[in-house]
C-alpha cells in the first residue's frame, strides 16, 4: 500500500554553494570565510577544502540532467555571496550573477522550481575582516546583497530563503569555532545571531519588492525535538534551556517579535544588544518557514558548565547514522506539530532531511537501503502531521549529491547521488531511484 501526499506537494532535493561548486578562484569569485577556514591547518577533517568539491560550477548541466531524470519538482540551492559581490559590498561581479542566471533558466526550462537560499554560510572574507556577523552593519550588507541578486533573478525565482540555519552560522561560527570563521566567543555568537535575524528582516521586503505577486519569502531553521534525559528537575530545566537556545531563540523573534525571556535571563551579560525597532523588523511576516530536521536531542544537566550548559546523551538502543545522530523519525512529526501549534507559520517546507551512511559502490551500484528506510519513515511522519492540519507544502532531501560536509570534509556522504571525487563521476544510489518513484507517484510506497 502507498501513502499518497496532497496534490501539488513539492518533491525536491537540496545543496549549498560551498559544498558543491568548487571553482573558488574562477570568474572573479572573491574569498569566503570557508576558503580561509579550510586552508587553516587543523580545522577540517583530512585537510579537505571546497576548492573543487563536486565541481558543480562546471558540471551543473550534468547535475541538472540528473534532477530531470529523477523527476524533481524543485531544487534548493544557495548563492555564493562572494561570487556575486567579491568584497561583500560594492562592486558586483557580472560573471557570478550570470552563472546563477544560467542555472535558474536551465531549471525553469526543465520544469524544476528553484528555491534559492541567499546565505548558506559562505560570507565574503572581506566582511569578516570588518567584524563579520557580530558587526551590526552586517544586516545592511546582507540586505544590499539580497537587492542585487533579486534585481536580477526576482522575475524568475519565486521562492527565496534568506538564511540557512542561523543558529549554526552564529554558534558554530562564532561560539565554539567549529565552523568558519572559527571564533570562540559566546557573546559574539549571540550578537551574530541577532544580526543574522535582523538581516533577514531587512531582506524580506527587498525580496518582495523585486519579485512579482507570487513571490514567497521564508527562512530555514535547524529545529530539533528536545527530550530531557530524565524527569529530574535539573535535566528538565537543561532540556528547556537547550530548546530555548536552539529553537525558541529563533522562532520567538520571527513569529512573536520577542526573544524568550527565560533565555535572556540565563544568558545574562551575554545577551545580545538589541536596538528599538529591531524585533519589529525581524518579525516582518514571512510566507513560509523552512525546517531542517535530522535527529532529536536528549539533554541532561551539566553541573560543570556555564549558565547555558547542557549535555547531549545518546541512548544505547539508538540507531545512529555516520554522523552519530540518532534516527528518530517521530521527532519530525512532533516538531512539525509543535511549530504549527505554537507559531502558526502560513506554510512549512522541510528544506533538509536525510542521513550520512558509509555508502560503497559495488558493481557500479550503491545499495543504500538504510537511506531509503530513513527517508520513508520521515516522510510517513510528515504525512501524519499533514493529516492533523500542519500546512506542510514540500520536502527536500539533503542532499542531491554527496558533498563537502563542512568540518567533516568529504568523509560523510548524504547524497541521493554518489560522487566519486577522483573522477567526479556521478552514480545514482538506490535511494535516488526510490525517490524518483516517490516524486512520480506523489506517494510513499
Ligand atoms: C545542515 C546544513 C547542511 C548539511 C547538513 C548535513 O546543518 O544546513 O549544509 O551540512 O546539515
Amino acid at each position: 500500500m502507498a501513502t499518497t501526499f496532497p496534490e501539488g506537494f513539492v518533491w525536491g532535493a537540496a545543496t549549498a554553494s560551498y559544498q558543491i561548486e568548487g571553482a573558488v578562484c574562477e570568474d572573479g569569485r572573491g574569498e569566503s570565510i570557508w576558503d580561509r577556514f579550510c586552508h587553516t591547518p587543523g580545522k577540517v577533517a583530512g585537510g579537505d577544502t571546497g576548492d573543487v568539491a563536486d565541481d558543480h560550477y562546471h558540471r551543473w548541466q550534468e547535475d541538472l540532467r540528473i534532477m530531470k531524470e529523477l523527476g524533481l519538482g524543485a531544487y534548493r540551492f544557495s548563492i555564493a555571496w562572494p561570487r556575486v559581490i567579491p568584497d561583500g559590498t560594492g562592486a558586483v561581479n557580472p560573471a557570478g550573477l550570470d552563472f546563477y542566471e544560467r542555472l535558474v533558466d536551465g531549471l525553469l526550462a526543465a520544469g524544476i522550481e528553484p528555491y534559492v537560499t541567499l546565505y548558506h554560510w559562505d560570507l565574503p572574507q572581506a566582511l569578516q575582516e570588518k567584524g563579520g556577523w557580530p558587526n551590526r552593519d552586517s544586516a545592511s550588507w546582507f540586505a544590499d546583497y539580497a537587492a542585487v541578486v533579486s534585481a536580477r533573478l526576482g522575475d524568475r525565482v519565486h521562492h527565496w530563503i534568506t538564511h540557512n540555519e542561523p543558529f549554526v552560522a552564529a554558534f558554530e561560527g562564532y561560539g565554539n569555532g567549529e565552523h568558519a570563521p572559527g571564533i570562540c566567543d559566546p557573546k559574539a555568537a549571540l550578537q551574530a545571531a541577532h544580526h543574522l535575524l535582523l538581516s533577514h528582516g531587512l531582506a524580506v521586503p527587498v525580496l518582495r519588492q523585486n519579485g512579482d505577486e507570487g513571490t514567497q519569502v521564508g527562512i530555514t531553521l535547524n529545529l530539533t525535538w528536545v527530550d530531557p534525559a530524565s524527569e529530574r528537575p535539573a535535566d528538565v530545566e537543561a532540556a528547556r534551556r537547550y530548546d530555548g537556545a536552539l529553537n525558541r531563540f529563533f522562532l520567538d523573534p520571527l513569529f512573536k517579535g520577542a526573544y524568550p525571556a527565560d533565555l535572556l535571563a540565563y544568558a545574562r551579560d551575554m545577551a545580545p544588544h538589541v536596538e528599538p525597532g529591531d524585533l519589529l523588523q525581524i518579525s516582518t511576516p514571512i510566507d513560509f518557514l523552512g525546517v531542517n530536521y535530522y535527529s532529536r536531542a536528549i539533554i541532561a544537566d551539566d553541573p560543570k558548565g556555564g549558565p547555558l550548559a547542557a549535555r547531549q546523551v545518546v541512548p544505547a538502543y539508538a540507531e545512529l547514522t555516520e554522523m552519530g545522530w540518532e534516527v528518530y523519525p517521530e521527532g519530525l512529526y512532533k516538531l512539525l506539530r509543535r511549530v504549527h501549534d505554537d507559531y502558526r507559520p502560513h506554510a512549512l517546507y522541510i528544506t533538509e532531511n536525510g542521513c550520512a551512511l558509509a555508502d560503497r559502490v559495488v558493481d557500479g551500484r550503491v545499495h543504500d537501503e538504510r537511506r531509503i528506510a530513513y527517508l520513508r519513515e520521515h516522510l510517513l511522519q510528515a504525512r501524519r502531521a499533514i493529516d492533523e492540519g500542519v500546512p506542510l507544502r514540500g520536502y527536500f532531501v539533503w542532499s542531491l549529491l554527496d558533498n563537502f560536509e563542512w568540518a567533516f570534509g568529504y568523509s560523510k556522504r548524504f547524497g541521493l547521488v554518489y560522487v566519486d571525487y577522483a573522477t567526479q563521476a556521478r552514480i545514482l544510489k538506490d535511494s535516488a531511484r526510490w525517490y524518483q518513484q516517490v516524486a512520480a507517484a506523489n506517494a510513499v510506497p
